[in-house]
């Protein structure tokens, strides 16, 4: 029976041909550690060996790595890669006496006592009675699963401990003075634009925190990564192989649990902040805004107008109401933050969003949803005036013209037909409409029309109807189910009025 406080003395088995070296390294041990480990067995070669494995079931084979008598590669290959795995020690006497365990480490002399005396200690029998390393202890690894406790045995335990606690402070005060840094560093760089809006603010806050805790992490692996390549670099002339570490539970929990709590308490601020974003205030500008290749038009139900720029008061919140008659298109103006998708579909895919604008002046929405070939160009005015400023821009647009070409005008821009029609003769994606009227065009398949007012209406109502040759046929079928017949007339007489 084994008993845990005493372990049984570890059974070695010498293998060398030269029987000085086997003798000697003998009374060494029994010398050195008269307790620990017995010698059980001497062997001259392979066979023997292998018959005293049967025998003496041996913990431990040290074998003389200068006998040429002995093929040390058939030692490895039976006893550390074979199926009856065993510990197995190249000991050699040459070059200051170096022990070159089977993983190739090499100790030096100084170290092969402590090393044995280690192993007798350390080396449980079964897996299970496998310690964890003590503070400030490496593990070494094995080949064969099984690991003992290495030190550097030059010096004692408390010293090591405490040279550990300084590499140990001084990259901790390296990381606060890193993150330190790099966070007054962000600050003078301007990340975002202005903030314009009130829901700009939790997001903003969310930013600004986030960034500060990825410096911190920036921080952290760079400079332990930066600090072990310079301070533990290979030393001029060192060319052993570096200790084996396995395994560290105690970290690994940390380091598993610590980013857990961060990203879980960053989804509560998340959620916070959403929330606070849609928060309705009383009474809000209610404003539908309809996005169509490639042109923004905001109604303004309150106020029975329609406008190609979107005009708010300052400091009222705005309820957008987002539709798009077409592709999916979305609102956004980077100083307000919020950004919502507009939707084909009706009235049940509207997506609302809200909008307080704190700071008067001109800003851009700009589309941010790839919607065609003019989705760059997408963009439209947005101005914040104050509340006597917007009043007074209401009056004046509320009016509407009573003269039709006029009318045509503002129709033909806000229902998106100039973002492919020019009025200046440039091609765009459609036909220019200087000129256009009365002229004659010759269609797709050849035939010719003359452009007057029937052909444009049909070409509106119906728009693959006639397809001029040269253009694709990529006019919304639906444009003008928007547009009262009103509306058409006033744009064919706007159209008229290019000749
Ligand atoms: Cu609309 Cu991009």
């Amino acid at each position: 029976m084994v008993t845990p406080s005493r372990q049984p003395a570890r059974r070695v088995v010498i293998a060398s041909s030269h029987p000085l070296f086997g003798q000697g390294l003998r009374n060494l041990l029994k010398e050195r550690h008269a307790t620990g480990v017995e010698v059980v067995g001497m062997v001259t070669n392979l066979e023997e060996a292998i018959s005293a494995l049967e025998r003496l079931s041996p913990d431990l084979i040290i074998v003389d790595y200068d006998d040429q008598a002995l093929n040390r590669d058939e030692f490895l290959a039976r006893f550390v890669e074979g199926e009856k795995k065993l510990r197995v020690v190249l000991l050699s006497l040459q070059s200051a006496g170096e022990a070159i365990i089977y993983d190739r480490r090499t100790l030096a002399a100084s170290q092969i006592d402590d090393w044995l005396d280690e192993w007798t200690r350390a080396w449980p029998r079964e897996q299970s009675q496998i310690e964890e390393p003590a503070a400030g202890q490496k593990r070494l690894l094995f080949k064969g699963g099984r690991s003992f406790f290495d030190q550097d045995r030059t010096k004692p335990n408390n010293q090591n401990r405490r040279t550990d606690m300084k590499h140990l402070v001084i990259a901790a005060l390296l990381v606060l003075a890193v993150t330190a840094l790099l966070i007054v560093g962000l600050d003078q760089v301007r990340l975002l634009p202005v903030s314009a809006s009130a829901q700009a603010e939790p997001i903003d806050a969310l930013f600004r925190l986030e960034f500060r805790v990825i410096a911190f992490l920036f921080s952290l692996i760079v400079v332990f990564m930066l600090y072990s390549i310079i301070v533990f670099r290979r030393k001029k002339g060192d060319d052993t192989d570096a200790v084996h570490i396995e395994g560290n539970s105690r970290l690994e929990v940390i380091w598993t649990v610590a980013p857990l709590l961060t990203v879980l308490y960053f989804a509560y601020l998340g959620g916070q902040s959403l929330a606070e974003t849609v928060r309705p205030e009383p009474r809000p500008l209610e404003v539908n805004v309809i996005g169509t290749q490639w042109s923004w038009r905001f109604e303004y139900p309150e106020y029975g107008f329609a406008s190609t720029e979107l005009v708010l008061p300052v400091n009222k919140q705005a309820l957008l109401h987002l539709s798009s008659t077409d592709v999916i298109h979305s609102f956004w103006v980077p100083e307000f933050r919020v950004k919502q998708d507009a939707l084909p579909g009706g009235e049940e895919f509207i997506r609302d969003l809200r909008i307080t604008p704190t700071i008067e002046g001109d800003y851009k929405v700009r589309c941010a949803e790839l919607c065609g070939i003019q989705h760059a160009y997408m963009l439209a005015d947005v101005r914040v005036l104050s509340q006597d400023e917007f009043e007074v821009w209401v009056a004046e647009s509320s009016g509407v013209s009573d003269d039709p070409v006029e009318r045509g005008r503002v129709w033909a821009e806000q229902y998106g037909c100039l973002a492919c029609h020019s009025v200046d003769g440039t091609p765009l994606v459609g036909p220019t409409w200087l000129g256009v009227y009365g002229s004659q065009e010759t269609l797709a398949d050849g035939t010719t029309v003359t452009v007057d007012d029937a052909y444009l209406h049909e070409s509106i109502v119906e728009p693959g109807a006639k397809i001029v040759q040269g253009f694709p046929n990529v006019m919304p079928e639906n444009i003008a189910d928007q547009m009262t017949e009103e509306q058409i007339q006033d744009i064919i007489a706007f159209i008229q009025s290019l000749r």
